[in-house]
């Protein structure tokens, strides 16, 4: 029975999902894992160049699994032809990979998985299973949407976000990531090895409370700011990618090797996805320049201008 009065929740607005149709879940590895049994594939493919998190429910699977390369444009190396039980995971990497994924799904159709979890706003193509991971956009303790025309018989049960909370209030209420830094490594570390679970009721509201139109432009913007101004010094060459696509950051290849000490010095924390990828490759490969030299600038929904001004500062101080 609906409860009417007492005490107040947390006022979120009452808004919708961006992505309405998919399977909603707790993270994106665990949407891969439900692909992959949904599908009883028997061989994946995947990228050297990825998060190590995803080979989590390979490995757990048991699924035989083989590494294919990709080129300094993150195009695949690839030129195999795939028996009837395999599939060929590709990650929109960096959300700028959008025109490779078209390419994809018509060479491999249904075989296809995409990874979108850096790629929030792309859309799914009817009919190829689509993986989102939401928290790569967005503070959110848990969430992951899932688009598959194949349903597994099976009831999970739910996530519970409130010990997945800590590092998301403690940055707002402290105003700053250091203060809540291990917070974070913990949160990151609690999700290995989870169980498929769907969604919480809380990620579940804080993704309906969000307005992504808004967020979605400003951070299109600041990708168009930095790239109006450090384009003719960035020797990584971005696809012809259409003007609404939204990346994750904008990359900026730089071999200086004090560059990335002196953004962060500058509080300008700039990632590096992803080390468990050079374990695994020739020090000539493009993953291995990309990894250590392709550096993601933020340039999200949270930062306007005046902030991007101070990126491309630090950059050429
Ligand atoms: C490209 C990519 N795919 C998938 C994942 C897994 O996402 P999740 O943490 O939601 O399982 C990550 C996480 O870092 C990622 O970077």
């Amino acid at each position: 029975m609906k409860e009417i009065g007492g005490y107040f929740e947390l006022q979120l607005r009452k808004g919708e999902h961006y992505h309405k149709g998919a399977v909603q879940l707790n993270t994106a590895r665990n949407c891969l894992e439900y692909i992959l049994r949904a599908k009883k594939y028997k061989k994946i493919y995947i990228p050297y160049l990825n998060s190590e998190v995803i080979w989590e429910p390979i490995k757990k699977l048991g699924i035989e699994c083989e590494f294919y390369s990709v080129d300094f444009k993150i195009d695949p190396i690839f030129d195999k032809k795939l028996a009837g039980d395999e599939v060929f995971l590709y990650s929109d990497i960096y959300g700028i990979k959008c025109n490779t994924v078209e390419k994809l799904v018509r060479r491999f159709g249904k075989q296809l998985i995409v990874d979108n979890t850096h790629a929030f706003y792309s859309r799914p193509y009817e009919g190829i299973d689509t993986i989102y991971s939401p928290r790569k956009f967005f503070g959110l303790p848990d969430g992951a949407y899932l688009y598959t025309d194949t349903l597994l018989d099976e009831v999970f049960g739910k996530d519970n976000a409130i010990p997945h909370m800590t590092h998301l209030m403690k940055r707002i209420e402290y105003g700053n990531a250091g203060a809540a830094y291990q917070d974070y490594l913990d949160y990151c570390a609690s999700l290995i090895d989870q169980p498929i679970k769907r969604m919480s009721n809380l990620a579940n509201a804080l993704l309906a409370n969000i307005d992504y139109e808004n967020l979605k432009q400003r951070q299109i913007s600041n990708f168009k700011y930095l790239h109006s101004v450090l384009g003719k010094d960035n020797i990584y060459e971005f696809d012809n990618f259409p003007e609404d696509t939204c990346p994750l950051s904008y990359m900026f290849y730089s071999e200086d090797p004090d560059l990335r000490k002196k953004l962060i010095d500058n509080k300008i924390f700039v990632s590096t996805y992803w080390k468990a990828t050079l374990d695994l490759v020739q020090k000539d490969s493009a993953e291995y320049r990309i990894v250590n030299y392709l550096l993601p600038l933020p340039c999200d929904h949270r930062y306007n201008e005046e902030d991007m001004k101070r990126i491309i500062d630090v950059i050429y101080s």
